[in-house]
């Protein structure tokens, strides 16, 4: 499996932070927000990454990741001309994809559960992450019955279900034919969600609800919630770990 770590689009929601800085650079307590996906591949054992970012950032990404090698990958670049929609930043890495199927994510968000088993033994199909929210409306939203999806909407005005479909997608290498039988959606995106939809429609997704805390850092509320978040989790891993020691030493 490659891992596709999309981080273009326009950052509009986040201005003035994203007027010379990509929103995956933005801080996040004590790193920079791109590091936060970047860990889940490297959990799941992903190495071969592609980073999908616009013209004006992708030389901010490359000169702070650089090949990869300091945070255990190897990283491809590609640039999207313009912010066409995520499943069009998806589509730029079917050369690098080379035929395997894809885990992409989205460069903003953070995920504080362990996706690494459900990704190491995804074979086949479309499999998607959902997460329990008060305000599905601003989300891609996937609805189940006995555990199984039955629909699938991007941000609608009255949500089925309050499951949000969080940035992590895993895809077969289908993927990349499915997004060229798209056509963009009426805010002239190709939207990642009609690509979980093919899946859906065939009988071949399936989900996962978390049950940790997700965060998609796109507003300056969820940023300021992501830092918290973070800030508290690693307090109370350096508590544990002092009292491991100190375990040690009784
Ligand atoms: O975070 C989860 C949500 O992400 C899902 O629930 C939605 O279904 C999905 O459409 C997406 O919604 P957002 O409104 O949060 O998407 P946003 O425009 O913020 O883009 C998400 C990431 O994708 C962000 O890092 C920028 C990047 N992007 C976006 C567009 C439109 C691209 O790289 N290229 C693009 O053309």
């Amino acid at each position: 499996m490659k891992g596709v770590l999309i981080c273009g689009g326009t950052g509009s929601r986040l201005k003035p932070l994203t007027e010379i800085t990509n929103k995956s650079l933005l801080p996040i307590y004590d790193k920079p927000l791109i590091l936060y996906p970047l860990e889940v591949f490297a959990r799941a054992g992903i190495h071969e990454v592609i980073i999908i970012s616009g013209t004006e950032h992708i030389d901010q990404m490359g000169s702070f990741l650089g090949s990869g090698a300091r945070f255990g990958c190897n990283l491809s670049y590609r640039v999207q001309d313009a912010p066409r929609g995520i499943a069009h930043a998806l589509s730029l890495a079917e050369e690098f994809a080379h035929g395997d199927a894809v885990c992409a994510l989205l460069g903003d968000n953070i995920f504080f559960s362990d996706l690494s088993p459900t990704i190491r033994s995804f074979e086949r199909g479309g499999h998607v992450f959902l997460k329990e929210v008060s305000d599905a409306q601003r989300f891609g939203v996937v609805e189940l019955k006995n555990g199984k999806p039955v629909s699938v909407e991007e941000k609608p005005a009255h949500p089925k279900s309050n499951l949000a479909q969080t940035g992590c997608y895993l895809y077969d290498q289908r993927c990349f034919d499915i997004i060229r039988s798209l056509s963009p959606s009426a805010r002239g995106e190709m939207e990642i969600t009609d690509i979980t939809k093919w899946y859906l429609d065939h009988g071949e997704l399936s989900a996962t609800i978390l049950d940790d805390e997700w965060v998609d850092a796109g507003t300056f509320e969820s940023l300021y919630r992501a830092a918290t978040l973070v800030r508290k989790r690693r307090g109370k891993t350096q508590e544990i770990a002092k009292e491991k020691v100190q375990e040690v030493l009784r």
